[in-house]
């Protein structure tokens, strides 16, 4: 974070943070307070997720250990590997959340079905 008088400048690259070359940046707006998302692993895909503005919840499940990480702040950026469980939650009515991707959008790369996640994170 480089703070400035008119406000602060928040800086996401490579090898500060994020250990591979971001492919893919989206955003999430507009979230619903009490709704979820996620309920989906990837099987290559790695992500730095960084709440920008507001707040969240995730729930970040490798089969064996289920943790929560709230996301408050843009100096905070959530490293999730292949093969991790993923569910958002609790936003705040001004949540940003921002997510960086090694990979371009590929809907074979998703695993949807809990029990298949379990399968494979075994394997
Ligand atoms: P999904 O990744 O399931 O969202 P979340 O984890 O936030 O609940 O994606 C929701 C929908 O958007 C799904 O139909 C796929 C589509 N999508 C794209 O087309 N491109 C993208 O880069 C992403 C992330 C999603």
């Amino acid at each position: 974070m480089v703070p400035h008088e008119s406000g602060n400048l928040s800086v996401y690259q490579f090898g500060s943070g994020v250990d591979f070359l971001i492919r893919r940046v989206y955003c999430l707006t507009n979230l619903r307070a009490g709704t979820s998302r996620g309920f989906h692993a990837h099987r290559k895909l790695r992500q730095v997720a960084v709440c920008l503005a507001g707040s969240c919840r995730f729930v970040l499940d490798d089969g064996r250990v289920r943790e929560d990480v709230v996301l408050n702040s843009p100096r905070q950026g959530l490293n999730i590997g292949a093969l991790i469980w993923r569910e958002m939650n609790d936003f705040s009515t001004d949540c940003v959340l921002m997510v960086l991707a090694s990979e371009e959008y590929s809907e074979a790369d998703y695993i949807r079905n809990y029990d298949d996640f379990l399968r494979e994170a075994a394997r």
